[in-house]
């Protein structure tokens, strides 16, 4: 997983750098993007690449590509008329070292980037199999996922809802984007099978809702210091999650459910899924 981290530090760092007409855009696109990232869903485009055993550079553009879609997620979502938090990854928010209007911009600029690295092309890969993949991740970002998700977070806000809806929020507005990176690694071999493909997005979808499970439990239970965003947002703006709907006990009941469910699915991956088994673990166990 360090493996994992590193190597996509290390490519962000460099598509980041790039000569462009606004100074501060540029910098506060590397502030929105660089340090204090767990980057769990490169590790998973990597992780589900290694599963269907192909190479790994092949991966590096998606890798990037979920990362960048991600971090503009959250600095749209610490926005004063969205969740309203002046903490992220431990430094203040982007409006924060910034301004609003910058952080919209950052997240515009982000999600640009994403698809132009995702769309450039790469010789071991068909432009068929591109297109997918580009598709893929506009559809998991867009308002049939990430944003519809976020859209539903902000009309939910104050409401009391039923499990099925709250799932059905998480699902969208976190486990998208994780069940596309566990689909777009998959799809970096040419070969992989619809069995393993439709194994991998079960694994995903697993996890994805695990996924948001626990950042609503370490939202009660994890200091501030350690979260880098501040403890008790969710309670603060009324936020319907798992732990306010079943409490922290059956919150964690039904993570580790989904934890196994997940690992199930990998029953016919051998030894090189074990980066993804590993995750399915971190996902729940991990303080932050
Ligand atoms: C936080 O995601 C936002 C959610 C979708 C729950 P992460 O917990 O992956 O945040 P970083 O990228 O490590 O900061
Ligand atoms: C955010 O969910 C999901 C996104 C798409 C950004 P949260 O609002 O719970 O994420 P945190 O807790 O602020 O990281
Ligand atoms: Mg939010
Ligand atoms: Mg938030
Ligand atoms: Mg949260």
């Amino acid at each position: 997983m360090l493996q994992c981290q590193q190597r996509v530090n290390k490519l962000l760092d460099t598509h980041l750098d790039q000569d462009i007409p606004s100074q501060t855009l540029r910098d506060a696109m590397i502030y929105a993007c660089v340090g204090g990232a767990k980057r769990i869903r490169p590790a998973l485009v990597y992780g589900s690449a290694q599963a269907v055993d192909t190479e790994l550079d092949r991966a590096d553009h998606a890798a990037c590509a979920v990362e960048l879609i991600h971090s503009y997620s959250l600095v749209h979502d610490d926005l004063p008329v969205m969740d309203d938090d002046d903490l992220r990854r431990g430094k203040p928010s982007l409006h924060k070292a910034f301004d609003e209007a910058t952080a919209i911009l950052v997240g515009d600029a982000l999600q640009s980037l994403a698809f132009q690295l995702l769309a450039k092309p790469i010789p071991a890969l068909s432009e068929e199999i591109q297109l997918r993949m580009v598709q893929l991740l506009a559809e998991a970002a867009g308002p049939k996922g990430m944003v519809g998700g976020q859209a539903l977070d902000f009309e939910l806000t104050g409401q009391s809802i039923d499990l099925d809806t709250l799932e059905t929020m998480h699902k969208s507005k976190t486990g998208a984007i994780i069940r596309a990176s566990v689909q777009l690694g998959a799809l970096c071999k040419p070969s992989v099978s619809a069995e393993q493909l439709s194994a991998l997005d079960k694994y995903g979808e697993c996890i994805g809702l695990a996924f948001q499970i626990q950042d609503d439990i370490l939202d009660v239970t994890a200091e501030t210091k350690i979260l880098g965003k501040p403890k008790g947002s969710d309670e603060r703006l009324e936020k319907p999650t798992y732990v306010s709907l079943l409490g922290l006990d059956a919150s964690h009941i039904r993570a580790n459910e989904l934890k196994e469910q997940a690992l199930d699915s990998l029953t016919l991956f051998l030894d090189n899924a074990n980066l993804l088994r590993e995750l399915a673990a971190h996902i729940i166990d991990r303080p932050h």
